[in-house]
């Protein structure tokens, strides 16, 4: 009885129970080096300035490292726990580096925080697509594309295990290329990620963009 009183992952009562348990295995306490590496060396990696959204930023270490490259980025969880947390560790980064706590999945709220559609320059994906029930992963895409500029950009790891159940939740590499190219999207790179840490060689870099102003218009 008491088992199916249990938060589902879909909650963030789950999530807020894990940072204060310290039951947080997807815990780095860096940015992921393969991002981090990309982002700071290669010859594709989106440049300052712009705006980026870090959805599921957890403790926050992607998007301060984005605001110390020069974007402005919000750090979204929906765990009061998780924004707490990454405030407390990496600050506002003088201004560049704002903190939400929001469902992703709520646009009304993300466009009352300032989300609205086409404000984005740039969405930076870690660990939450793997996080969220795989029903909701078409609502992640819908919200992403919804919330990216034309020409906008989506640079995530991806975690392509093929364990059952979750989280983390895996894909299948040709799986999730297909659906963000069906949902519009190009890709730039889709690859086995270098530089993993241990235990998480299956590890996808993509880096997708949407369909510029100029395409959609033709469409
Ligand atoms: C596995 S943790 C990863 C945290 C961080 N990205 C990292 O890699 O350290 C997944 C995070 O996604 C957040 N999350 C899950 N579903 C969410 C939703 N619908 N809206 C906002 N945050 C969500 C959880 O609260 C949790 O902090």
């Amino acid at each position: 009885m008491a088992e199916s009183l249990s938060p589902s992952p879909g909650a963030a009562s789950f999530w807020d129970q894990r940072y204060r348990d310290g039951t947080d295995a997807w815990e780095l306490g860096q940015p992921a080096p393969p991002l981090a590496v990309f982002l700071q060396g290669h010859s594709c990696a989106p440049r300052p300035p712009g705006r980026v959204l870090v959805p599921g930023c957890g403790r926050g270490h992607e998007a301060a490292l984005l605001a110390d490259l020069g974007f402005s980025v919000v750090g979204l969880d929906f765990s009061r726990e998780a924004i707490r947390e990454a405030r407390q560790l990496h600050g506002s980064r003088g201004g560049r580096l704002h903190w939400l706590q929001a469902d992703l999945f709520d646009a009304q709220a993300l466009e009352a925080s300032g989300l609205a559609p086409a404000s984005l320059h740039g969405v930076m994906e870690h660990t939450c697509f793997c996080a969220i029930e795989p029903i909701q992963r078409e609502a992640y895409r819908t919200t992403v594309l919804r919330l990216l500029k034309p020409g906008g950009w989506l640079l995530g790891l991806f975690f392509c295990h093929g364990r059952p159940g979750g989280p983390p939740y895996g894909s299948d590499p040709d799986g999730l290329l297909q659906e963000w190219l069906a949902a519009g999207c190009t890709a730039e790179i889709w690859e086995p990620a270098q530089g993993s840490v241990a235990q998480r060689s299956d590890e996808w870099l993509g880096l997708f963009r949407t369909p510029t102003a100029h395409h959609r218009s033709a469409e």
